[in-house]
C-alpha cells in the first residue's frame, strides 16, 4: 500500500505537554501536516492504570488514523510505556515514534554517573521502564534517582509555567536530588521541557555545579524523520498545516498553542470512547 505523502502525521498527549515534542517536529519537518491531540479530559495520565492509558492511547490512536494520519507520535512517556506495542500490533504499517525519559543520553551527559530521572509515577513503575533502567545502567554504569513527580503535569495543564506553588514543588522534587549528588537531570515527562525555566532558576538557587538537563524532543523528531523518508512518505513544498482536536475545552488549547508554541491554531473538541472497540 502506497502511503500519500500529503497525510498528516498525528501526534498525541495526555494534554499539552506534547507541545515540547510537537515545536521540534515542526522545526525540523516544517513541511509535515500536522494533527495534534490533547487528552485533557483524561489528564493526567501519571496517576491512571497502565490499562486505562492503553486504552485511551489505542482510542486516541484510532482516531487519528481515521483522520488520514500517515504516522503516529506518541508524545507521551507515560503512553508510551503502557500503550507503544499495543499500538504497533493494531497497526503494524505504521510508522511509530514513541518517547522515553532520556536515560542513554542523561548517563552519557553525566560526569559523576548520578543521573535524576524526573517522570510521572505511571512512568516510573511500567516494565518497558524498569528494563531500560536496568539496561543503561549495566551498560553504563551510571545510577539513576528516580523521582515521581506527582501533580507537576497538572500544574502546567492549568498554565501555571511560572506560579509559586509550581516553583515549591519543583523545588520538593528537585533539591533532593541535587543533595544526593545528580549532576544531570533528565525530564521524562514531555510536559517537564514546558517549565523548563523555572527548573533552571531552581537548580541555579540550590547548586553552584553544572547541571545538565536532558530533553528528547528532539531525538524524536529526528527519528521520526528517519521512518518517513524509510516509508518514502515525508512530505515536500509548502509548508504544512497544523489542526488541534482536544478532548476537552478548545479555548484552553488554544490558548495554550498560542501562549507555548506562538501559534494560533484551530482547535475542535471531540469526544471519543474510551476503547477501540467501543460503539462511541
Ligand atoms: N506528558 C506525559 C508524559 O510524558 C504525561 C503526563 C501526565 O498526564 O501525567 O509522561
Amino acid at each position: 500500500m502506497t502511503v500519500s505523502a500529503d497525510a498528516p502525521i498525528g501526534v498525541f498527549d495526555s494534554g499539552v505537554g506534547g507541545l515540547s515534542v510537537l515545536r521540534h517536529i515542526r522545526a525540523l519537518l516544517p513541511h509535515e501536516h500536522l494533527l495534534y491531540f490533547a487528552d485533557s479530559a483524561f489528564a493526567p495520565y501519571g496517576d491512571k492504570t497502565e490499562q486505562a492509558v492503553a486504552e485511551r492511547s489505542l482510542a486516541i490512536a484510532g482516531f487519528l488514523v481515521a483522520r488520514g494520519a500517515k504516522a503516529l507520535v506518541v508524545a507521551c512517556n507515560t503512553a508510551t510505556v503502557a500503550a507503544i506495542r499495543l499500538l504497533r500490533e493494531h497497526f503494524p504499517d505504521m510508522p511509530i515514534v514513541g518517547v522515553e525519559p532520556g536515560l542513554k543520553p542523561g548517563a552519557a551527559a553525566s560526569r559523576n554517573g548520578k543521573v535524576g530521572v524526573l517522570a510521572t509515577d505511571r512512568t516510573l513503575a511500567g516494565e518497558k521502564f524498569l528494563l531500560l533502567r536496568e539496561q543503561i545502567s549495566a551498560a553504563s554504569g551510571a545510577q539513576f534517582l528516580l523521582q515521581g513527580c506527582t501533580g507537576l503535569a497538572d500544574q502546567i495543564e492549568l498554565g501555571e509555567l511560572d506560579s509559586d506553588a509550581t516553583a515549591a514543588m519543583l523545588r520538593r522534587y528537585i533539591v533532593p536530588l541535587l543533595d544526593q549528588g545528580a549532576d544531570t537531570l533528565v525530564l521524562g515527562c514531555t510536559h517537564y521541557p514546558l517549565v523548563q525555566a523555572a527548573i533552571e532558576r531552581i537548580v541555579a538557587q540550590a547548586t553552584p555545579n553544572e547541571v545538565v538537563l536532558v530533553d528528547t524532543g528532539e531525538a524524536v523528531a529526528r527519528q521520526l524523520a528517519r521512518l518517513l523518508e524509510a516509508a518514502q512518505c515525508a512530505r515536500r513544498g509548502a509548508a504544512g498545516r497544523l489542526q488541534g482536536y482536544t478532548s476537552a475545552s478548545g479555548t484552553a488549547l488554544e490558548v495554550a498553542f498560542a501562549n507555548l508554541l506562538g501559534l494560533a491554531v484551530p482547535v475542535q473538541e471531540v469526544e471519543i470512547g474510551s476503547k477501540l472497540t467501543d460503539p462511541a
